[in-house]
């Protein structure tokens, strides 16, 4: 037994070509193959192509008849919280009720609600309630994630998440990318004064870093540099650190206000600058130049009842976008990166094939993983999915409608 699959009579969008971010009007670009055929093998493509080109003589397991329906690269969620304790249904209902999400923050709520809840988990009652949510997001179509830590904010817990965090990567079928977010929030013991939270910050530096990379525990780190969390300057040091470490940036940026994070992705080369809810047409040139990946959130600002990030200028201006759900338990516990893709379109105004390049390819490339998936080609990973449309315009039109009709991962189905 050969293991080898059949595709046949599907419109395949591959998204074949360069393994370098799509920007601009390159994103609208998804190399289709009308009445394409697809061969899976060991988990991996082994052909793609027009049906009628199949080559003769294959030894095929299995036959697969897709009758016109769309057949897609599998989502990459490139920014998910997806590691944490407990939950904040009760703050949910505090913010439907009028009260402000930062507000919440500030008063000691919100990201530390969690922290304290993380704490209090040990390594295997985190992993449970985690993979939980993994495997929900995975029956949605998303095969591969970046995870952050950042609720533990001591070195314990950071370091507990991010084991977690590998640990759902062993999964079959599950692909994972790290980051550590240590500098997600001031915890509430180093809040009494500005030494205390300084010293928070020394400790990022001298201690929980050079933990994480002492045991390879992440590929990136983040900061959430905005208002009410840390300074460009404080941002600036931790990168620093992690880049003397071996640890690339990314970036929390431009949430709440033009608070100069967007600037510091740039200046950093960080592979992606997130949410940039107020970005102006400097700053996008400053992205765009840099060739930091923008990466829109759109789930957040739904669940937050704030303005929408302005996806159209970002593609206008020739940078490369990437959509993800940021799932975490506070700003958006939302799984389903099809429905966020959705709201990247009537939110953020992409077109439908911006958003698909943009939940799929510019993802992955934004983690480093453009030579495994993000596109359907011979060699890359057999993660895709089969919708239940000979139309992919349909996941945006019928935002959120079930059309997922089977998830691949490794070329095994993904039980639903
Ligand atoms: O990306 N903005 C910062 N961090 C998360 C929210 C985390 C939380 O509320 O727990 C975000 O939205
Ligand atoms: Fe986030």
């Amino acid at each position: 037994m050969s293991g080898r699959r059949l595709f046949r009579h599907a419109r395949i969008l591959t998204l074949a070509g360069s393994a370098e971010a799509r920007r601009g009007p390159a994103m609208r670009e998804l190399a289709v193959i009308e009445d394409g055929a697809m061969v899976t093998e060991g988990g991996r493509i082994a052909w793609v192509g027009a049906d009628a080109d199949l080559p003769t003589g294959l030894v095929i397991d299995d036959v697969h008849e897709l009758e016109g329906r769309v057949i897609m690269p599998a989502f990459v969620d490139s920014h998910t919280h997806l590691v944490w304790g407990g939950d904040r249904r009760d703050e949910m209902q505090m913010r439907l009720e009028g009260a402000d999400y930062e507000a919440i923050f500030a008063a000691g709520g919100g990201i530390l609600s969690s922290v304290a809840r993380t704490r209090a988990l040990d390594e295997d009652a985190l992993f449970e309630q985690s993979a939980a949510r993994l495997a929900r997001m995975r029956r949605c179509g998303t095969t591969a994630f970046e995870i952050k830590s950042g609720y533990g904010l001591d070195l314990e817990t950071e370091l507990r998440q991010l084991r977690v965090a590998r640990r759902l990567g062993e999964m079959q079928g599950v692909r994972v990318r790290t980051t550590c977010l240590t500098a997600h929030a001031v915890p509430e013991e180093a809040r009494a004064d500005e030494t205390a939270r300084a010293a928070f910050v020394d400790r990022i530096l001298d201690e929980v870093l050079p933990a994480v990379a002492a045991e390879q525990l992440a590929d990136f780190c983040d900061v959430f540099c905005d208002r009410g969390a840390f300074t460009v300057e404080e941002t600036r040091r931790v990168l620093a650190r992690a880049a003397e470490l071996g640890i690339p940036p990314r970036l929390h940026a431009n949430e709440f206000g033009h608070t100069g994070g967007a600037k510091l992705a740039a200046e950093v080369g960080a592979r992606s600058a997130d949410h940039l809810l107020h970005l102006d047409a400097e700053e996008r040139a400053a992205l765009r130049e840099a060739g930091v990946i923008a990466t829109l959130l759109p789930g957040t600002s739904l669940v937050l009842a704030k303005p929408f990030a302005d996806g159209r200028a970002m593609v206008d201006d020739g940078l490369a976008v990437a959509v993800a759900t940021d799932c975490n338990p506070g700003s958006c516990p939302m799984e389903n990166l099809g429905l966020v893709l959705a709201l990247a379109c009537h939110g953020c105004r992409l077109l439908p094939a911006e958003a698909i390049c943009a939940v799929t390819h510019n993802a992955a490339v934004s983690l480093d993983l453009a030579d495994e998936r993000g596109r359907l080609e011979p060699g890359l990973a057999a993660d895709f999915l089969e919708l239940d449309t000979d139309d992919e315009r349909d996941l945006v039109y019928h935002a959120g409608s079930p059309f997922l009709r089977r998830v691949w991962a490794a070329g095994s189905l993904v039980p639903r």
